[in-house]
Formats: structure tokens, sequence, C-alpha cells
């Protein structure tokens, strides 16, 4: 695949990540989205003593991050997974027992496939409609040109917030009846003449405020082609459930239907299920401790050395039972 030469990756919030997750305690740490392996090499640079399983979907990406992590040998090793199946491939890597001591979620997309003409996620290249992040599943192409009208609209609307959700969707329709629509510039063409900012249009600039008008549905169709939501909603809680003692997780998350699902899951699993039959919170289920009150976001200066990271929200939480966190509490004694 045609890749870019400067695909080179400032891992967003890494210090902040590091503080969350305190590697120096040692031991297994996860990093479920290695991608180009930045927070991953911070982490084992910043800990002799811990060890790192990286996990991506995608195996351009994994094929860098063993390059950039070579030198730590056996401390890391890489997988080629999904992090929903967490469980699964944290049992085959390390065994049935193992525990992290930590586990982070950088989710997204890594500048790789953004800036990969190929992989058609972005609408600054003309390319094939594929946006998978892995191999397998359908391509965005042929999302755009089989779903119904209804099912289109729906995730527009959700996935991407976009205002004119059914309009673009009808639009889409229209259009495919024509011909396919078959690449990122002629989905886009069709979105800006819903918007009336293409070539049918009144013309102006090609913009609503600061971000392209395609850049909702784009954002809908990677959502629902890489199932991004389903994927984080069973990660968060299969992840809670592996952590050892005071283990941590740490996610950064760059949209807020994302921070929302990170934002409850930990919630939900700090309050506990509540029992049915007393009312009640069940003392078992109440696994978490959340450490972030409000997400942690990127300062000034990270911003401006890395634009990336504008949108990044991080929430970490520690795997405490409801008597650990009074004992965290308690001052020590005298
Ligand atoms: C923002 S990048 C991570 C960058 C990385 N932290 C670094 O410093 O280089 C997100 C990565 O997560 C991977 N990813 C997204 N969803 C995934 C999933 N459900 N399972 C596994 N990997 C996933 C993407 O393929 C991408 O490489």
């Amino acid at each position: 695949m045609d890749e870019p030469l400067d695909a080179e990756h400032l891992p967003v919030l890494v210090d902040e990540a590091l503080r969350y997750l305190a590697p120096e305690r040692g031991g297994l740490y996860v990093d479920a989205t290695v991608g180009l392996g930045g927070h991953a090499e911070a982490l084992l640079e910043a800990a002799p003593g811990a060890r790192l399983l990286g996990i991506d979907r995608d195996p351009a990406a994994l094929a860098r991050a063993g390059a950039r992590l070579a030198r730590f040998g056996p401390r890391a090793r890489l997988l080629a997974g999904r992090f929903s199946e967490l469980p699964r491939l944290l049992a085959e890597a390390e065994g049935p027992a193992a525990r992290p001591a930590g586990v982070l979620a950088d989710l997204g997309l890594s500048s790789l496939q953004l800036d990969t003409p190929g992989r058609g996620f972005s609408f600054r290249f003309d390319a094939p409609l594929d946006m998978r992040m892995g191999p397998g599943g359908e391509t965005a192409g042929e999302i755009v040109n089989r779903y119904p009208e209804a099912d289109l609209t729906r995730i527009f609307k959700e996935y991407g917030e976009e205002r004119q959700a059914r309009r673009v969707a009808r639009a889409v329709v229209g259009a495919r009846e024509e011909a396919p629509i078959e690449t990122t510039g002629r989905l886009r063409e069709v979105i800006l003449e819903v918007k009336g900012l293409g070539p049918a249009g009144p013309g102006g600039p090609r913009r609503e405020g600061r971000v392209d008008p395609a850049t909702r549905v784009f954002q809908a169709l990677r959502i629902e082609v890489n199932r991004e939501l389903a994927e984080l909603e069973r990660f968060l809680d299969e992840a809670a459930r592996l952590l050892d003692g005071d283990g941590r997780l740490v996610v950064i998350s760059y949209h807020s239907l994302e921070d929302r699902i990170v934002k409850n899951t930990f919630r939900d699993l700090a309050r506990g299920e509540i029992d049915e039959v007393t009312g009640r919170p069940r003392a078992e289920s109440r696994i978490l401790e959340v450490l972030t009150k409000k997400p942690v976001r990127p300062s000034a200066d990270e911003v401006a050395r890395n634009p990336r990271a504008r949108s990044g929200r991080l929430r970490a939480a520690a795997r405490r039972t409801p008597a650990e966190r009074e004992d965290a509490r308690r001052p020590p004694e005298p």
C-alpha cells in the first residue's frame, strides 16, 4: 500500500497517561492500541521493571511498532487483533491467569492510517472508499452503496451528529443509482452539493465554520465500518475485570461519543449494578475507582506542538473494591 514517508507519530497526553498507569510499579502492561508504538516506547523507557503487550488490529501499524520497540527485546510483545478480544489475546500471550497492572487505549486512527492515501480515511486524498482499520469486514464503499437510506440516515445522525443526515442519505442513494460511489472524492462532492457548497451550489467557501463539511459523514462511516463503539464498550468492561489489584485503566478518546461511553462505563463499574431485590448496588460489581473527576485535556503547549492532540481527552480508573477505596482514604497510623 502507498504509505507516507513522514508518518511520524507524537503520542498524545503521554506524560499524563504514564502518571495514571504508574508503570514504575513493574509488571505487565497492555497497550490495546499500540499503533506506531509512541506510548509503548515511552512506558518501556520510563519503567525498566515493566513488560508490555501491544495489540493492534492494523498489521501495518504493528510492523512500525515492531521496528520501534525492537530495542526492548522480550520486554515488548506484539499481537494482531481487536481489543474487544482482550481476554483471549491476553490468555494466548501470557496464560489464562495473567492479570495486567495497567491497560491503555488511545482510540481512533493513527497518523499512518490518516496519512496513507490508499486507505480512504481522509478526503484530503481522492482514494477508494475503504476505511477499514484492519483486514476483513465491509468497506465504506460497500456500506455507502448497499445500506438502505434509513440506515445511512441513522449512522450519519448518530455517529456523525450530522444535522442534515436525512438529506445527505437521500443524496447518496440518488447518486449511487446513477453510478456506484467508489471514491472519497465522489462522496465528498455529493455531500458538498447537498450543503449547497458543491459545483451545483452557489459556490463560495467549501467549509462550514472551521471544519470541512464532509467531516461528520466520514467520521460516521469510519465508526460503522470498524464497529468502533461496540468494540469500545466490550473492551472497557473486559479490561476492568482483567486488571490486577490497583491495576490502572487509561483511555484517551477524540470525540464526544467515545468519551461518553468511557465516562458512563467507568461510573457504572464504580457504582456497581443495582440488585433488584435490595435496590442497592451489589458490592462485588463495584470494581473500579474513577481517578479523573473530569477528563484530562492536553496543554496549550502540547496542542501547539501536535495539533492532532487538540480533541484528546484522557480518563483513568483503578481496580479497587469499596473496602480498598476506604483504606486508601484513611490517614496512615501515626
Ligand atoms: C491513535 S492510534 C494509537 C497510537 C499509539 N498510541 C502511538 O503512540 O503510536 C489508534 C490505533 O488503535 C488501533 N485500533 C483502533 N480500534 C481498535 C480495535 N478495536 N482493536 C485494536 N486496535 C484498534 C488503530 O488501528 C490505531 O493503530
